[in-house]
């Protein structure tokens, strides 16, 4: 496929990123700054990164997971928009690490992470006083980057991109919704509509997978650890168990926690002939693939490999590794336009408050956060009404009848 024109036609559905685009390359806020990042790289990627440009970085990219990389967009990015781009689809661990190496041989003044492997490998040795900060993209890396923080090792300041109430209430539910369904569906075709459909975790991914499986006419069952969530998925109503109950009773399996061992083996010994499973959450140890490899298995279609385990047979997506980008193309370019939005205003943020900022987790200022959704309902064509003066006064008063 043409890489330029896949960007192009992502571009069409980014227009909060166009205009910030527009901005930055009329005030260039990022002018002289390294920006090493490491996000899949997929065309909604390459606008982020062109967009990074227009504002003046020196950019260099990578990819954060070996199965999402889109090479016709990473040949394009090299090619067409002078970015370079280490990723190669089904790279192996040695070359993903080789890849991760060569954007920090760029001397990033800030880096962007899916994950937080970037940021990782840049801890291990002296970090540049140039250094300014890092910007993270999803659930698990800010987890990792909050448990660095309190062990007191975390040695740069940090902007939480997931936690903008623009990014994950949009692109972990919306977004991994649709497109789990999606890699689920390309590489099986099968039918969903009847199935029993097993989600293990009910947050924001967890919730949205669950929402479009029942949408498609699929029986949903929920794992939860967390009584208050799995209480919320009874009242949305769903049925809750354990995974040890659901096992025996799944046809189709998703993991969305950022977990490990969510299904163990003793959990897959459990299931029916036939049960397919599949990993939305960051990484691949949310499903035991360790001891699933150890059976025979042949590959039937692309991103789906069968073992076989004495007289059944279980099916594995994309290797146990985010099914929606390895199985599909990840999210829809409407919802990375808000989460790509607020990494591009997270960059200039971190520009801006170069030298002021703590080895700390931050999140983006809230005006930031309804900047990018208002930008988006502009975009919509939607319309909200505005609180007049006498209302701003009650909300913010206490006395009585006020
Ligand atoms: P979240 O924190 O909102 O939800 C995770 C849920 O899993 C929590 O409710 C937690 O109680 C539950 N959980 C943890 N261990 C469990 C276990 N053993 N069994 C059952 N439930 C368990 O996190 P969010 O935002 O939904 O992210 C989940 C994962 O998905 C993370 O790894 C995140 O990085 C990843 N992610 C993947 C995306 C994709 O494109 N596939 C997009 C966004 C996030």
């Amino acid at each position: 496929m043409n890489g330029k024109l896949k960007i192009h036609w992502s571009c069409r559905q980014m227009p909060v990123l166009s205009i910030i685009k527009k901005r930055f390359a009329k005030e260039k806020p990022l002018q002289g700054i390294t920006l090493g990042a490491c996000l899949h790289v997929t065309s909604e990627t390459a606008n982020l990164m062109i967009a990074l440009k227009a504002g003046g970085a020196k950019l260099a990219l990578c990819a954060s997971n070996p199965l999402s990389t889109q090479d016709d967009v990473a040949a394009s990015l090299n090619r067409d928009f002078q970015i370079p781009t280490f990723a190669i689809h089904g790279e192996d661990n040695k070359t993903y690490y080789k890849h991760l190496q060569q954007v920090l041989g760029f001397k990033p003044n800030i880096t962007m992470d899916d994950g937080g492997d970037l940021i990782n490998q840049l801890h291990k040795s002296k970090i540049d006083p140039k250094f300014i900060g890092s910007t993270e993209e999803t659930t698990t890396g800010v987890i990792r980057l909050k448990a660095m923080a309190k062990a007191g090792a975390l040695r740069v300041a940090v902007i939480a991109v997931n936690d903008s109430d623009t990014k994950h209430f949009f692109d972990n539910r919306y977004g991994t919704g649709q497109s789990t369904i999606d890699g689920i569906l390309r590489a099986t075709n099968i039918l969903l509509a009847g199935s029993t459909f097993v989600v293990c975790g009910y947050g924001w991914c967890g919730r949205g997978i669950a929402t479009r499986a029942r949408g498609m006419g699929a029986d949903v069952i929920i794992c939860e650890v967390d009584p208050v969530r799995a209480l919320e998925a009874v009242m949305d109503g769903y049925r809750v168990m354990t995974i040890g109950q659901a096992a025996k009773i799944g046809d189709i399996f998703v993991t969305a926690t950022g977990d490990k061992e969510v299904i163990s083996f003793k959990h897959i010994k459990l299931m029916k002939d036939g049960a397919i499973l599949g990993n939305a959450g960051h990484f691949n140890v949310e499903i035991d693939v360790v001891n699933l490899n150890r059976f025979n298995k042949r590959q039937i279609r692309p991103n789906l490999v069968e073992y076989k385990l004495g007289n059944k047979k279980i099916y594995l997506l994309g290797e146990g590794r985010l099914v929606n980008l390895a199985c599909a193309e990840g999210h829809p370019a409407s919802v990375m336009d808000m989460s790509f939005a607020n990494q591009a205003l997270a960059a200039e943020f971190l520009v801006k408050n170069k030298g002021k900022l703590a080895n700390k987790v931050y999140i983006l200022p809230k005006k930031l956060d309804q900047l990018v959704a208002r930008l988006k309902l502009e975009s919509m064509a939607i319309k909200i009404d505005k609180l007049t003066k006498e209302q701003e006064k009650y909300l913010s008063s206490w006395q009585e009848g006020t």
